[in-house]
């Protein structure tokens, strides 16, 4: 019997068992039907709360809104509330971006990066450019295409016959690296295994390389090495490839900065975004590109053929932009960068005990742990055992909701736990989370061997 029909369309469905309900948010908490207060450090489906629930001062932005306009024929019209946005948002980053619009989902956002990326070849004249170069354990979202060039082998395998299999590279995944390799030897190497894909497939018929800054649920929160994306940029400028960062979950401050690429020293041609965007109070996601990107378009007058129903809709934008503003007045980013150091520095002392938690990794506010049955080998808990799922269901039951991965070695073995809680959180709630992860692994390992 389907207890749930929402999860029977979620990412972690378990349609036979009862979900609690919960009935409303406060601050970095949940609380359900039965009054049960739950620390929300997944931040929703995963990095999307980064302001915390149930805020006033966005219910009356979206009050204020609703009592002029809420929708547009877009056709016809523009809105004062959606062209401030848009150029606020564009300034957001550094690196001087020159153009945003908005969408609906991260999927649409990374996807409409995609195509302005074709467009801008095709009115360059670069006609035969078309491949989309990702890597192997990325997350992309969930439409199709999006799906073909992300690189989760368990979410394509359903749909290889519509997919045309782009290119994928190695994951900069440092932890399982080899051994032998340092990190600056590291990076050579997967910076010349892009080189070689490129010239293996042909430079002229690639499109664009599209990343994501800090790997998010895919990796569990694995930072690539210091220069990695310096070099990957020189090398995409030399074959004119557009360079697209994937900041759906790393950006709105979830790395300490208030965007991933910013920790990199380097500056993408576009930005795809979404979830913190508008910290969950409107389906919103946006596409920003740089100068060189759009320049060319507007030379030739080529208007970019995206656009969805609800594109640069006047609600989103008034929550967008009281988002930004909340960032800056609430400095929510350097409080991501603060919070998020006290967190690993809190879970480095639990390694110490926890034999298990193999690696402690992220930036800012998006940390992860890799959990693995022997710590000089790395090898992995055998996958039937879901561990990082019983820890994760173990602390939802002691009030502390966290965001368990799998696949983190091979797509199906290797458990990882990513913890992304409301940007808002203080050292209380950082102490909170560390004895619930602590709770959990002891109790999910109660009667579990790593001999
Ligand atoms: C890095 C990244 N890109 C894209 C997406 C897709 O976003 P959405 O689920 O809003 O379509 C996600 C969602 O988890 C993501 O983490």
């Amino acid at each position: 019997m389907i207890k749930s029909l929402i999860h029977s369309f979620a990412v972690c469905p378990d349609m036979q068992k009862e979900y609690p309900k919960i009935s409303f948010g406060k601050g970095v908490y949940l609380y359900d039907e039965q009054g049960k207060k739950y620390l929300d450090a997944s931040a929703g489906s995963c990095a999307v709360s980064n302001i915390g629930h149930g805020r006033e001062d966005i219910k009356q932005v979206i009050q204020d809104q609703l009592d002029k306009v809420a929708v547009l024929p877009t056709h016809a019209f523009s809105n004062s509330t959606v062209e401030s946005y848009m150029e606020k948002l564009a300034k957001f980053p550094i690196g001087g971006f020159a153009k945003a619009w908005t969408a609906m989902s991260g999927t649409e956002a990374v996807e409409n990066a995609v195509k302005l990326a074709f467009q801008y070849h095709k009115v360059k004249g670069n006609t035969t450019r078309y491949k989309i170069i990702t890597r192997s354990f990325s997350y992309h979202g969930n439409s199709i295409f999006m799906l073909d060039i992300g690189g989760i082998e368990s979410r394509r395998k359903m749909y290889s016959s519509w997919m045309k299999n782009f290119p994928h590279i190695s994951a900069a995944y440092s932890y399982r690296k080899e051994a032998s390799l340092t990190e600056e030897a590291y990076t050579d190497f997967l910076v010349s295994e892009f080189e070689t894909c490129i010239l293996k497939e042909n430079p002229n018929t690639i499109t664009a390389f599209v990343a994501e800054p800090v790997v998010g649920a895919a990796l569990g929160a694995a930072v690539p090495p210091k220069n990695y994306f310096k070099k990957i940029k020189n090398i995409c400028e030399k074959y004119d490839i557009v360079f697209i960062a994937d900041e759906v979950l790393s950006g709105f401050g979830r790395t300490g900065k208030n965007f991933g690429f910013e920790n990199f020293d380097v500056v993408p041609d576009i930005l795809a975004l979404g979830k913190g965007i508008s910290g969950g109070y409107f389906p919103l996601s946006a596409v920003v590109a740089s100068e060189k990107i759009v320049a060319p378009l507007v030379k030739e007058n080529s208007a970019f053929l995206g656009g969805h129903t609800f594109s640069c809709n006047p609600l989103g934008a008034a929550v967008g932009s009281k988002v930004i503003d909340i960032f800056k007045e609430e400095q929510l980013s350097q409080n991501s960068n603060e919070m998020g150091k006290l967190l690993r520095a809190g879970l480095q002392k639990l390694s110490q005990k926890h034999e298990i938690i193999g690696d402690v990794r992220g930036l800012g506010l998006q940390c992860g742990i890799e959990l693995v049955k022997n710590r000089n080998t790395k090898e992995a808990f055998p996958a039937a055992l879901n561990l990082s799922r019983k820890i994760g269901d173990i602390s939802l039951q002691n009030g502390v909701v966290l965001y368990p991965g799998k696949g983190s070695v091979d797509g199906v073995q290797g458990d990882h736990i990513l913890i992304s809680p409301p940007l808002t959180i203080n050292q209380n709630h950082v102490h909170e989370i560390l004895a619930s992860i602590e709770y959990s692994i002891e109790k999910a390992m109660a009667n579990i061997t790593t001999k």
